[in-house]
C-alpha cells in the first residue's frame, strides 16, 4: 500500500512548485521595490514565545510538544513573536524604520476546508520603529502592490481596512466598559465567519441592550458611512491613514469596515485584510498595528506594524482568474546520438553547451534516434542536434528547430554562438525551484 502525507500538507510535484516559485518571485520583487531586506528564523520555537501574546485561537492550533531535552516547544503558526524577538534584541544598533520581508512555513493545526490547510507559506513585511500613519499607509501600498504584481486589480481585491483605536473610541460613546474592549473585538472578529457565535458572545458580555445593538449594526452599510464621516471629528491616525493612500493613487482598493478587528490580540490600532472582491474565497492577506509586542517580549519599545500573506488562497485566485503561469519546457535543446559510437561526441557536446548556459539532455540508453526525438519533443525542446558518422566526418551537427520544424547543418566551430543568437528571445536559464 502506497503510504498518504498527512491531511494538511501539501506534495508540490513541478507543476505546482512552478505556482508556488512565481508566488515567492512576486512576493521577492514587490518587497525589494519598497527597500525591504529578506530574513528568516527557525521553524521550532519555544511554546511560550505564543501562549502569552498571539491568542486563545492560534494557541489552540499549535503543533507543539515536548523535545528530548524537555523543552516545551512549538512549530511556527506564524512569524511576528519570531520577527519582534529578533527586532527587540538588536533594535538598537538598527536605523529605524527597520523593514524586513519573510517567506516562512507555518503549521497550524486547522479544520481543514478550502483556503485553509495545516502548513502554508506567508509573506511577512514589517516596518519597525515608525508609529506615524504614513507608515501604515506605506504597508498597506505594499500589501496592494504585491496584488498588482500579480496582475490583479480592485475589481478582483478589496482592502477592508479599520483601526482598533477607533472602533474602541466609538465603542465606549456607544457604551461599552474598557474591561470588556477585548472580548467585544473576540465577538466582532466573529460576526462574519459565525454569526451565532458572535450573539452568543456579546449576550454572555452582559453589555447595555443599545451598546448591543450599536454593534451589530456594525455590518449595516448606512451605519459604516455614518462612522466614515465621523472619523474627521476623532482624533486616530485612521483619516490620515485613509488621505495617505488617496495620495499614493490607491482609494479605489480601500474598503473601511468596522468589523475587520483581526483575531490575533498583539494587535493596537490600524487592522487591515485583504479578500476576493466576490468573497468566496478566505482571506489572503491580513496585517495591522501592533506597538506593545516587542517590549511585552522583552524587547526595545518600538512601534511596529506589518502583514502576512499566506500561498494558499492567493494560489486559488490567480488559478481562478488564468494568471498563474504556464508550464515551462523543462530544457532548451536536446542532443541526440544516431548510432552507438556517436554517443561520446554526443556528451562532450552536451557538456560544453550546459557550460555555455543552455538546459540540455540526452538519451541515457541506446534508444533509436526516432525515440529520442520522441523524448525531445515530450520535454518540449525548441531545438534537438542530431549527430551522426556523416556529420563528425564534416565536423558539423544536424540543427533541428522542433517548433519550425526546419533542419540546418551547423559546423561544430559556430554552434554555440549560432544557438545563442537564435534564443536570444528567450530566457536560457530557467529554473522554478525556490
Ligand atoms: P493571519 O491573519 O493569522 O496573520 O494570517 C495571515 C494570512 O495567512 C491569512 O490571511 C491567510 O492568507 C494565511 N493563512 C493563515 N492561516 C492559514 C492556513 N491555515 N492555511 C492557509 N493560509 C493561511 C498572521 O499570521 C500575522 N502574524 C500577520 C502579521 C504580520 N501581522 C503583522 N505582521
Amino acid at each position: 500500500m502506497i503510504s498518504k502525507g498527512l491531511p494538511g500538507f501539501r506534495d508540490f510535484p513541478p507543476e505546482d512548485l512552478a505556482l508556488r516559485a512565481h508566488i515567492f518571485r512576486v512576493w521577492r520583487e514587490v518587497a525589494a521595490r519598497y527597500g525591504f531586506e529578506e530574513y528568516d528564523g527557525p521553524p521550532l520555537e519555544p511554546l511560550d514565545l505564543y501562549t502569552g501574546k498571539s491568542g486563545d485561537e492560534i494557541v489552540a492550533q499549535l503543533y507543539s510538544f515536548t523535545d528530548k531535552g524537555e523543552r516545551q516547544v512549538a512549530l511556527r503558526p506564524e512569524m511576528t513573536p519570531t520577527l519582534a524577538r529578533m527586532i527587540g534584541a538588536r533594535a538598537n544598533g538598527m536605523k529605524k524604520p527597520i523593514r524586513w520581508f519573510s517567506i516562512p512555513q507555518l503549521f497550524r493545526y486547522e479544520r481543514q476546508q478550502r483556503g485553509r490547510l495545516r502548513e502554508h507559506f506567508q509573506l511577512n513585511c514589517d516596518l519597525i520603529g515608525e508609529a506615524g500613519p504614513l507608515a501604515d499607509a506605506e504597508i498597506i501600498a505594499l500589501a496592494i502592490d504585491v496584488m498588482r504584481g500579480f496582475g490583479l486589480g480592485p475589481e478582483d481585491v478589496r482592502v477592508r481596512v479599520s483601526d482598533r483605536r477607533f472602533v474602541a473610541f466609538r465603542l465606549a460613546a456607544a457604551g461599552v466598559p474598557d474591561e470588556l474592549m477585548p472580548g467585544v473585538f473576540r465577538a466582532i472578529d466573529r460576526m462574519e465567519k459565525d454569526p451565532d457565535g458572535a450573539s452568543r458572545m456579546l449576550g454572555e458580555l452582559q453589555l447595555a441592550p443599545g451598546a448591543i445593538d450599536w454593534i451589530v449594526r456594525l455590518t449595516d452599510r448606512g451605519h459604516v458611512d455614518d462612522l466614515l464621516r465621523a472619523r474627521a471629528t476623532v482624533s486616530t491616525p485612521l483619516g490620515a491613514t485613509l488621505d495617505w493612500l488617496d495620495k499614493i493613487g490607491l482609494a479605489d482598493w480601500i474598503d473601511f469596515d468596522p468589523t475587520i478587528v483581526r483575531g490575533l490580540a498583539y494587535y493596537t490600532g490600524t487592522v487591515f485584510e485583504l479578500f476576493d472582491a466576490k468573497r468566496t474565497l478566505r482571506a489572503i492577506c491580513g496585517g495591522g498595528r501592533y506597538d506593545t509586542l516587542l517590549q511585552s517580549l522583552g524587547g526595545a519599545d518600538l512601534p511596529a506594524l506589518g502583514f502576512g500573506m499566506g500561498d494558499v488562497v492567493l494560489g486559488e485566485l490567480l488559478k481562478d482568474r488564468g494568471l498563474h503561469p504556464a508550464i515551462a519546457p523543462s530544457i532548451d535543446l536536446f542532443v541526440a546520438a544516431v548510432t552507438s559510437d556517436d554517443v561520446p561526441y554526443v556528451l562532450k557536446l552536451a557538456h560544453e553547451l550546459r557550460d555555455a548556459g543552455f538546459r540540455v539532455e540526452y538519451a541515457l540508453n541506446g534508444n533509436p534516434v526516432g525515440k529520442q526525438l520522441n523524448l525531445a519533443n515530450a520535454r518540449g525542446a525548441r531545438f534537438a542536434i542530431v549527430i551522426g558518422p556523416d556529420e563528425r566526418a564534416r565536423g558539423e551537427v544536424q540543427l533541428k528547430d522542433l517548433m519550425a520544424k526546419t533542419q540546418e547543418a551547423v559546423n561544430n566551430t559556430s554552434l554555440v554562438s549560432h544557438l545563442s543568437s537564435l534564443v536570444a528571445s528567450r530566457p536560457m536559464s530557467h529554473d522554478p525551484r525556490p
